[in-house]
């Protein structure tokens, strides 16, 4: 059977053994520094540090110093390997404020979204799809913005792939390596697009310099990051860095079970005045379908209505497809799972039960935000 030291249990939670023993008292378990607990009951201590408990069996494989594997990709890794066919590169695009991500993506999908952005700032997580040589690619463009750390981090968690965009001007700032960080921990290949190359003040050579410090090394020099010089304002670049892309998704495992179990990740939720709370989601794995029933976090509902990233009406949504739903109870949290139920009853008991716990554990633990929790691993 699975366990754990409490000495062990607290190292791997950055918590003090004291923290530890304290709350398995508060949950009935007396327990010294040297005792072994079980999987169940370490997850309720992690749990009320703010983490979520993984079985090791279900992370040896694949596993690193720098993080978790994000549950959706769990999940794909439960299904049957037969039933798993390939779904569209999910690309997260990273970096610094201002760098470009927005005219990039703008670039590649020959649209004008950067223009009609209040101050120029990308302040909410956009989700689009691009066919490039008869193959489908979903896109998220992020802020930059040092405000926004949790957008960032969950872009990465959703990606199978990041294109970080350094302005060849600016070179390596705080979110430059705040997004590295955010792409190592989530386990997905970085491609750097080396932006603003039409610059007159451009230094590309010297911001090569700076990646390689950071273990992110061109491959012209030897190592295995693609660095592909762009101008995402002149268009210059692009088909190499399309290439880029469809050659790093050629080296990973992209796929999903469109009928497996229905999983995403709500990637924008907002409020309308006429039609209620609005959610974009990431299907990750299944298909999702209007009439079906989702919890994501304390939201519930049945889709009343569907439609993709254009705002065209659809009935169903496979994998790697962004989509916008109504009929949810209430605006979901960006960044928050979500599955489907079978029916609106369990789903409704299911978020019941969350709302208690949450109300429990407000009134017990001192919290961390995400961005204290980032500085403290930096
Ligand atoms: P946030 O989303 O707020 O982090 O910014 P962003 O990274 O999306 O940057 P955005 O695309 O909004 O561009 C910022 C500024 O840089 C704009 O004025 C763009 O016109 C300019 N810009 C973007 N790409 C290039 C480029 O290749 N060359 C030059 N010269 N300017 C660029
Ligand atoms: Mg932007």
């Amino acid at each position: 059977p699975m366990s754990i030291t409490v000495r062990e249990l607290a190292q791997r939670t950055e918590a003090s053994p004291i923290q530890v023993i304290k709350i398995l008292m508060s949950n009935g378990v007396m327990a010294n520094i040297n005792q072994q607990i079980d999987f169940d009951t370490a997850a309720i201590v992690v749990s009320e540090l703010g983490f979520e408990a993984v079985p090791e069996s279900l992370v040896e494989e694949e596993k690193v110093e720098t993080g978790e594997i994000p549950l959706w990709r769990r999940i794909i890794l439960s299904e049957k390997p037969e039933s798993l066919i390939p779904r569209p590169p999910v690309v997260t695009i990273l970096g610094h404020v201002d760098h470009g991500k927005t005219t990039l993506l703008d670039a590649i999908r020959n649209t004008n979204v950067a223009e009609g952005e209040a101050g120029g700032i990308t302040q909410h997580i956009g989700a689009y799809q691009v066919e490039h040589k008869g193959r489908l690619i979903t896109f998220l463009d992020t802020p930059g913005h040092a405000a926004f750390t949790a957008m960032r981090a969950r872009g990465a968690q959703g990606a199978d792939i990041v294109i970080l965009v350094v302005a060849a001007n600016d070179g390596v700032m705080p979110q430059t390596r705040e997004a590295i960080a955010h792409a190592r921990a989530a386990r997905v290949p970085i491609v750097v697009a080396l932006n603003k190359i039409d610059r007159p003040d451009a230094n590309p050579d010297f911001v090569k310099r700076q990646l390689a410090e950071l273990d992110l090394v061109p491959d012209e020099w030897g190592g295995n990051t693609l660095v592909v010089p762009v101008s995402a304002k002149q268009r210059i670049g692009l088909e190499d860095l399309m290439e880029a892309i469809l050659l790093t998704a050629e080296g990973i495992e992209i796929r999903a079970n469109p009928k497996g179990k229905v999983i995403g990740t709500v990637v924008e939720a907002q409020v309308d005045k006429s039609r209620g709370p609005i959610a974009t989601l990431l299907v990750q794995n299944g298909t999702l379908e209007v009439g079906d029933v989702i919890v994501a976090g304390t939201a519930y509902g049945k889709l009343r209505a569907m439609f993709d990233f254009r705002g065209r009406k659809i009935r169903a949504a496979g994998p790697s497809t962004p989509v916008q739903v109504m009929g949810l109870s209430e605006v979901p949290e960006v960044g928050e799972l979500f599955t489907r139920y079978d029916s609106e009853r369990e789903a409704r008991a299911v978020v019941e039960q969350r709302k208690q716990e949450a109300a429990a554990k407000a009134a017990r633990a001192p919290k961390a935000t995400l961005e204290e929790l980032f500085s403290r691993v930096q």
